[in-house]
């Protein structure tokens, strides 16, 4: 038996074939208690980002073997209990790399190009005598620096965007990459702090977790360039947004593109929509058709991959096959 807290279409099409699915088909997403309620007696459970599963959840549920998310993310996910309890968490790299990857150079380009402003601009009826040589200049992307900040997949694929860019790519990782890697993506390995003293834009691409959140702080914004841009598709919490906000108040930095945001969905007071400089876009990194069903067949075969005794085919927690 499983449980599915949205609808979707893929995933669903896909295990009602081979199982006893009961699907949350509200709009309203599930409440804990729900999730709660409806997992008691569940073998697997199919989640989304916003689900968060954490020990209580997992501990409610007798029967769970599988906790398969529809997402690359998995900080929603309490990995130390579900492994303790013998279940997996299953994942869904690799089929949305290119797709966050083309969403973070999107993002780079739109608030270099001002983008968003010019489109305001148009639709409020503003476009009339505009002085010719000063009019919504903003900045070039082509030959400048970028600064990536986490060289997995999706920073790898956003660096060979700028290659063709002609940008300059450095990098910063918790392990340095292999210089046959480096060569591949063109990029060059710098400490955190040179990083943000080097660069024209910085991408932010970790994953959340006790050594990345609030990686980005007051201390930081201060190291990075008057005429820099800072882009998050990571995980809001990764950067400390009052420090954002001091940032952009301050000038220390030029503006910011971000997909994601500490509070999700962002508040109606977050001091963020008041800027300008900043592009705001809803969670999207993965939002294509295309990705997205990718992604939906990938959370499916986990989990009934899991289900029939076999691993999932990306498995945040192996070690749960040898319990
Ligand atoms: C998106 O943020 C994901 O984790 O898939």
């Amino acid at each position: 038996m499983v449980y599915v807290t949205r609808n979707i279409p893929k995933a669903v099409e896909i295990l009602q074939g081979f199982c006893d699915l009961t699907v949350h088909n509200k709009a309203k997403a599930p409440s804990k208690q729900e999730i709660i309620r409806e997992i008691r007696d569940k073998d697997a459970l199919l989640c989304v980002l916003s689900d968060k599963i954490d020990s209580e959840v997992i501990a409610s549920a007798g029967n769970l073997k599988v906790i398969s998310s529809y997402s690359v993310g998995y900080d929603h996910i309490d990995i130390d209990a579900a492994t303790k309890h013998g279940i997996y968490v299953a994942y869904t790299p690799e089929v949305l790399t290119e797709t966050t990857a083309d969403l973070a150079f999107a993002l780079m380009l739109t608030v270099a190009r001002r983008v968003v402003e010019a489109d305001r601009f148009v639709r409020r009826g503003k476009w009339k005598d505009v002085g010719l040589y000063d009019f919504m200049l903003g900045t070039d992307l082509h030959s400048k620096t970028l600064g990536i900040i986490g060289m997995g997949r999706i920073g790898s694929a956003l660096a060979r965007r700028a290659n063709g860019f002609k940008m300059k790519v450095l990098y910063h990782n918790r392990n340095r990459l292999s210089i046959d890697k480096e060569r591949e993506v063109n990029a060059e390995y710098k400490e955190l702090d040179d990083l943000l003293k080097e660069s024209d834009f910085v991408s932010i691409h970790v994953s959340l977790g006790k050594d990345t959140y609030h990686l980005m702080n007051e201390q930081k914004f201060r190291l990075m360039k008057s005429n820099a841009y800072l882009v998050n598709t990571s995980r809001g919490q990764v950067v400390d947004e009052r420090a954002l906000v001091k940032a952009l108040r301050k000038k220390w930095i030029a503006g910011a593109a971000l997909d994601v945001f500490e509070k999700e969905p962002i508040q109606k007071d977050n001091p963020l929509l008041r800027f300008d400089n900043v592009v705001l876009v809803p969670h999207i990194g993965s939002a294509s058709r295309e990705t997205r069903e990718r992604m939906a067949e990938v959370a499916a075969i986990n989990l009934l991959n899991v289900l029939k005794g076999k691993k999932p085919l990306y498995a945040v927690n192996p070690e749960v096959r040898k319990q």
